[in-house]
């Protein structure tokens, strides 16, 4: 399923069997929960408890690439192995045409992880998520390359709001509307996909350099850059952010000894950028 983040490998929430499979077929740990991806506000009051906070984001971001975790509400709607036998779902409804389509079409929640095996950058375009685990699929929508490129958000709101994993949606635009956010507790199973070594390509990846060493791929950043894997020339971090995952892969076919990233400024997108490159390169626990 394309999503406006990136593809998703899509089953029927309320399917554990279904469930199960997308599980295997990604390889994931079947403690790290799935998201339950819904049509639209009507059906995300149905199997989450939404205060007024919830209310508040949900308003100002969906459709779009913002994931809110919150208590659940139908435990039937998504199932217990979807939730990773939480008393919480994530919910979000996603910015994609085909992605509504799909999900209104089943009248219910579609739990759609990055349709990479686990621990692998998330796919960004139709062939990616082929080749990622295309051949576990029934059938597979072709939405085009994905607007963004970078996963949605993850918001918590079971207590006070947290930042459980940072995304397309930037800290600065949900503080804007809830306030300040808490920092994430250091307790992986919240959201497991803040564990280290994700989103990583077979090269080992360096960050920060300012020059490659021979034999290294470069993904270079601005006006300075060089070579094919520019992320930005203009030194744009939403245009990084849609390159980011392709051009890893695209740098990691040519087998080099390692794949080195210049320096990405923090600010805005850049927040989520480095974090899924502290990821790729293993270091964030
Ligand atoms: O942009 C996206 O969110 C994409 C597209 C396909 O929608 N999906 C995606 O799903 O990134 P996935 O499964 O790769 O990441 C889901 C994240 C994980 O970090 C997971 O731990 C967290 O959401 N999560 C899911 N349910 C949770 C819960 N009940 N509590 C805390 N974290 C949860
Ligand atoms: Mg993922």
């Amino acid at each position: 399923m394309p999503t406006e983040t990136v593809y998703g490998l899509a089953a029927d929430a309320a399917n554990a069997r279904a469930v199960a499979a997308v599980y295997a077929a990604k390889g994931r740990p079947s403690f790290n929960p799935l998201i339950a991806h819904v049509s639209d506000l009507a059906m995300a009051r149905r199997i989450a408890r939404f205060d007024a906070r919830a209310e508040a984001l949900a308003a100002a971001f969906w459709p779009g690439p913002l994931t809110l975790v919150l208590p659940a509400a139908d435990t039937a709607a998504v199932c217990d192995l979807a939730r990773a036998g939480l008393d919480t779902v994530a919910v979000r409804a996603p910015g994609h045409p085909l992605a509504h389509a799909l999900i209104a079409a089943l009248g219910g929640p579609v739990v759609a992880p990055s349709a990479n095996r686990s621990g692998r950058p998330s796919p960004t375009t139709y062939a990616d998520a082929m080749e990622e685990t295309g051949e576990a699929a029934a059938a597979a929508l072709d939405g085009g390359p994905c607007q963004i490129g970078l996963e949605s958000t993850v918001v918590g709101l079971l207590d006070e709001a947290r930042l459980l994993r940072p995304g397309a949606v930037t800290r600065a635009q949900i503080e804007a509307v809830i306030g300040p956010l808490a920092e994430a507790e250091d307790d992986a199973k919240r959201s497991p996909g803040r564990l280290a070594r994700h989103y990583a390509p077979n090269a080992p990846v360096r960050l920060e350099v300012t020059q490659a060493a021979p034999g290294e791929a470069w993904l270079s950043f601005g006006p300075s850059g060089t070579g094919p894997w520019n992320l930005s020339p203009g030194g744009d971090l939403a245009e990084a952010a849609a390159n980011l995952f392709a051009y890893l892969r695209a740098a990691d076919r040519t087998g080099p000894t390692g794949i080195a990233v210049a320096p990405i400024p923090s600010d805005g997108l850049g927040e989520a950028i480095n974090d899924r490159l502290r990821r790729a390169a293993g270091f964030v626990g």
